[in-house]
């Protein structure tokens, strides 16, 4: 995988992490898997995330492990020595970007408006995080800009459920969706990654219903 074009083609769900105990990051790695989805994105939202990372990257291969909530140049650099393979910012600024082009990993900018989306597709960028979409206008919104946009591809993240998701991906400039309905908090604290599995079989299958 080397662009953020490929990225959005690997699962037709991101799952969207936020691990307390890096302990769990193989067993979630490994459930994700069997449910049948090859990536993860483990959030830089908690002090056990890096460590999580590192332990994916080394103990599941057959997962692209990444990074998310990147919003420092610093997390972008400790996240690419953690072993991501992949890097998401929530928004982006100049100096957010200039750090995270800088590792040479693939990576999803955060955008939620017209001027944000043109901003990236200025530096060449084609594969974005559309955050927070249902708050941003959801899918009626990524409809209306695939219109002058038509060159840009998204991965909808913040709101998206079971639900709606197969609205955003029957829309041309969708590749994936995001979302952190595939770890409940409870499950997390529960270890039941079985559960977890389960969830990530039924989001595996979603691009099927989206038709
Ligand atoms: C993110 O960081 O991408 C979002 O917090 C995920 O949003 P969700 O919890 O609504 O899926």
């Amino acid at each position: 995988m080397t662009t953020g074009a490929d990225l959005l083609a690997l699962s037709p769900v991101l799952p969207v992490v936020v691990l307390d105990e890096a302990e769990q990051a193989v067993p979630l790695a490994r459930a994700l898997l069997r449910g049948g989805l090859r990536v993860i994105e483990l959030t830089l939202r908690t002090p056990a995330a890096l460590a999580a990372i590192e332990r994916v990257a080394a103990e599941v291969p057959d997962i692209v492990v990444g990074a998310g909530t990147v919003t420092t140049p610093e997390q972008a650099e400790q996240a690419t020595k953690a072993g991501a393979a992949f890097l998401v910012t929530p928004g982006c600024t100049d100096r957010l970007l200039d750090a995270v082009a800088e590792t040479g990993l693939p990576f999803l900018p955060g955008v939620s408006t017209v001027s944000e989306a043109l901003r990236a597709a200025e530096r060449g960028l084609s594969a974005l995080k559309f955050f927070p979409a249902e708050a941003s206008g959801g899918v009626a919104y990524l409809r209306a800009m695939g219109g002058p946009l038509p060159g840009l591809r998204f991965c909808p993240t913040g709101g998206v459920t079971p639900g709606n998701a197969p609205e955003y991906l029957a829309l041309p400039n969708v590749g994936c969706v995001g979302g952190t309905w595939l770890t409940p908090k409870e499950a997390l604290a529960a270890g039941d990654f079985a559960r977890i599995g389960a969830l990530a079989a039924k989001a595996a299958g979603l691009r099927q219903a989206a038709g």
